[in-house]
Order: structure tokens, then C-alpha cells, then sequence
């Protein structure tokens, strides 16, 4: 079974709170809430006083996505503002090796996030490192976007490279998720999907949360 990670940026802003309390009753394991800052991807969504508000009524761990040039300098203040998990893009750190071990060295969960065209190979230094991965699976920077196929061959070459080293690393995958395909990518080696818009714009959202959890077991 796959945790399930509600992107809040598929949440109505005028009503954070009631969303975030939605989550809340939801079966979803973690909240998701991404950060964008208008130059690593072309929109702007929210940043730390959003986050804290956040934070404020979430009784889920809050799984930050930096989708920002030069995280490492924000990774401290995210984590106040209340970050459990902080995932930073490999295409937006030099130093990922260092920036890694500063999230780590706050006592955050530390995940590594790599865009459509990059391929897994790449984090072959970085994986003993890092507890989470972040496979985007469609261009970051927008909700509502088509799933990128070439995905699940992603997952299992990143699969096998967790087996071939004995690493007990996390696989997630953000970006069109659906009951389309939930199933196949947990069982391709997905362990958190994150959903926004499939999630939010669903008729009763915690309902397609348990409806998404059962489809990845039975994938
Ligand atoms: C995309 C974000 C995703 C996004 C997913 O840039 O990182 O987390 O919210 O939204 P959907 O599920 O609508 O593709
Ligand atoms: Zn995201």
C-alpha cells in the first residue's frame, strides 16, 4: 500500500484552513505543499508565512517540495515554518551532497526531487544519502497536468538501483496522479503518491483518498 500526499496546492487559498482540516480527517498520510518561487519553474505559488499557516492546523506531516533556486538557503526557515520532510531539485543544487545533509542535520525527513528529463541515473552518489526521492512526473510548476508515461520506467530503474544497493530509500511520484494509474505505479515501486487536483477537485476528496490507497495495494 502507498502513503497517499494531498498536494494542498490544488486547495482552495481562500479557504486553506477548512482544506488542511479536510486533510486532516482524511486517511491521507501526509500533506504536500509546494513551493514555488518563479524562477526554478515558471509560477509563483506560496512561501514561509503560507507554509506556517499551514502547519498551524495540519495534524499530518507536512512534505515541502522547494521548487526554488537556491534552497539551501530557506531550508532552515521552511523547517520552522514547519517542514518535516524537505525535498530539494538535484537541477537546483551544485552542492546537493551539503544542502542534503543540512536538511538532515535539522532533523527533517531529506528527499531529492529530479524532473521529467533527468534521468535516475544521475542520483547514484547522492542515494545512500537521502531518505526519499522525488520522481516528477509531469514539468514541475503547475497542477493539472498530463502524466508523463516515461515515468514507470523511471521507477523501476530507480527500484533496481535501490535493490542492486541494499538502500531502504522512499520512491515518490508528483504529477498527474489518478485512479488511472495509482495501481501501476505502486506496483512498479512507487511508495508515496501525491495527488492535487484528482484529489481536490473530486466530488468527496477523503473518499478518492481511500479510493487511491486501496487502488495502490491492489496494484
Ligand atoms: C507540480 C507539483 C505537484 C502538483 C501535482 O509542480 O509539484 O505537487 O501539485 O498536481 P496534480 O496532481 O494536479 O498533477
Ligand atoms: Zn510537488
Amino acid at each position: 500500500m502507498a502513503l497517499i500526499a494531498p498536494s494542498i496546492l490544488s486547495a482552495d487559498f481562500a479557504n486553506l484552513q477548512r482544506d488542511v482540516e479536510m486533510i486532516n480527517r482524511s486517511n491521507a498520510d501526509l500533506i504536500h505543499v509546494d513551493v514555488m518561487d518563479g524562477r526554478f519553474v515558471p509560477n509563483i505559488s506560496f512561501g514561509l508565512p503560507v507554509c506556517e499557516a499551514i502547519a498551524r492546523h495540519a495534524a499530518k506531516p507536512l512534505d515541502v517540495h522547494l521548487m526554488i533556486v537556491e534552497p539551501e538557503k530557506y531550508l532552515a526557515r521552511f523547517r520552522l515554518a514547519g517542514a518535516d520532510r524537505l525535498t530539494i531539485h538535484l537541477e537546483a543544487c551544485p552542492n546537493l551532497h551539503r544542502s542534503i545533509q543540512s536538511i538532515r542535520e535539522l532533523g527533517a525527513v531529506a528527499g531529492v526531487a529530479v524532473n521529467p528529463h533527468t534521468p535516475v541515473e544521475l542520483l547514484i552518489d547522492i542515494l545512500p544519502e537521502v531518505d526519499t526521492v522525488l520522481l516528477m512526473s509531469v514539468n514541475p510548476g503547475f497542477g493539472g497536468q498530463q502524466f508523463i508515461e516515461n515515468t514507470y520506467s523511471k521507477i523501476a530503474r530507480l527500484d533496481a538501483m535501490r535493490r542492486e544497493a541494499g538502500l531502504g530509500f522512499t520512491i515518490g511520484v508528483d504529477g498527474g496522479v489518478t485512479a488511472e494509474n495509482a495501481g501501476r505505479l505502486a506496483a512498479t515501486g512507487a511508495d508515496i503518491l501525491i495527488a492535487g487536483s484528482f484529489v481536490f477537485n473530486a466530488a468527496d476528496p477523503c473518499d478518492m483518498i481511500d479510493h487511491l490507497k486501496i487502488l495502490s495495494t491492489a496494484g
